[in-house]
């Protein structure tokens, strides 16, 4: 099988697990454990942040985030399809008691003019005064889109001038990084707090970042506890996180490059696949242009050997490049999937 269902199915490799099993480690609750403390030291730098926080997954890092950013009754704006809002079980209105707005777009970035058409007035006495803007860099929902840099600072531009605060949904920022070739502390340090996960195309078991200044990583750490995320001898998995970062970020563009060759393969069979679409590792494919359901055309891959999972979009699949995909994982995915669905071509 070729799996190219996600970039969170990754094993760890030989030497993540080396450095895993040799770290050196103590009781993160109590802040003794000098490898979870170098990996948030680590960490705060690379995003532009003063201060990083380890947390077990990426949504608890989303959603400390908004506990930190804004009181129960405001509202939070993202765009309609961000993890935030979709996938992850209304933990806006459940953690902070939110009101969530969505922002309807093509492929997950918003202009300045939608977010200022989607802001509440604060004057306005009668609503849920607009606090918070999420931005989603890489999105997922949107293919794996990458923000550029200026459409960002125009976004966080016009929520800062409406007194918003602003939180970057990251958890795959190195990828966004990695395309765009733009540094991660560039684009973190445009935001209030900022969210990176290891567990994705870092490779890593579990892990994630929060990061923002002292203040607000003071109140972090109170939440992280709250939520249930304060660990103890974490520095095993955070060992995972520094290997990672010394060794996983610049091979993120094999990922792409694997995702881009997919991609243009298929167009060239025929498929519908918008080349235009792959600036990152995710490739859509609209299976629904072929007179397919999601699920029928899920299981005519997996009938030929490759799996692709569920897109945010009705009838459309999604193949994710990632650490455990070859080049040559990619050769047999464009051999197969026109097996499986090429009969459909033009039909
Ligand atoms: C953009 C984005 N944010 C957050 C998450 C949540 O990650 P986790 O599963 O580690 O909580 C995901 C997971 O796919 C994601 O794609």
């Amino acid at each position: 099988m070729v799996d190219l269902r996600s970039d969170t199915l990754t094993q760890p490799t030989p030497g993540m697990r080396r450095a895993m099993a040799e770290a050196v480690v103590g009781d993160e609750q109590k802040r003794e454990d000098p490898t979870v403390i170098e990996l948030e030291e680590r960490a705060a730098a690379l995003l532009g942040q003063e201060e990083a926080v380890f947390v077990p997954t990426a949504t608890m890092a989303n959603q400390i985030s908004l506990r930190v950013l804004s009181e129960p009754g405001h509202e939070v704006l993202a765009e309609a399809d961000a993890h935030v809002f979709r996938y992850e079980l209304g933990g806006p209105a459940v953690h902070s008691g939110l009101a969530m707005k969505a922002i309807h777009t093509d492929d997950g970035r918003f202009s300045p003019e939608d977010v200022r058409a989607a802001i509440v007035p604060q004057g306005d006495i009668h609503a849920a005064p607009t606090r918070v803007l999420c931005v989603e860099n890489t999105h997922n929902g949107g293919g794996g889109r990458v923000w550029p840099l200026d459409r960002i600072r125009e976004v966080v531009g016009v929520a800062r001038e409406q007194g918003l605060r602003v939180h970057l949904d990251g958890a795959r920022l190195m990828n966004a990084a990695v395309a765009a070739s733009v540094s991660a502390a560039e684009y973190g340090r445009e935001f209030d707090t900022v969210t990176l996960c290891l567990s994705k195309g870092l490779g890593c078991p579990l892990g994630a970042l929060v990061a923002g200044s002292r203040d607000d990583m003071l109140k972090a750490r109170r939440f992280k506890h709250l939520f249930g995320g304060a660990m103890r001898q974490a520095g095993i998995v955070a060992a995972a996180g520094l290997y990672a970062l010394d060794h996983n970020v610049d091979r993120l563009a094999e990922d792409h490059a694997n995702a881009r060759r997919l991609g243009e393969g298929l167009v060239a069979a025929g498929l519908p696949v918008d080349p235009a679409q792959v600036e990152s590792n995710f490739v859509l494919l609209d299976v629904g242009a072929l007179g397919l359901g999601a699920d029928d055309a899920v299981a005519r891959l997996r009938s030929e050997g490759v799996l692709f999972s569920f897109a945010a979009r009705k009838d459309v699949l999604r193949a994710v490049t990632h650490l455990d995909v070859t080049a040559g994982d990619i050769e047999t995915a464009l051999d197969a999937v026109p097996r499986a669905l090429g009969a459909l071509v033009g039909a």
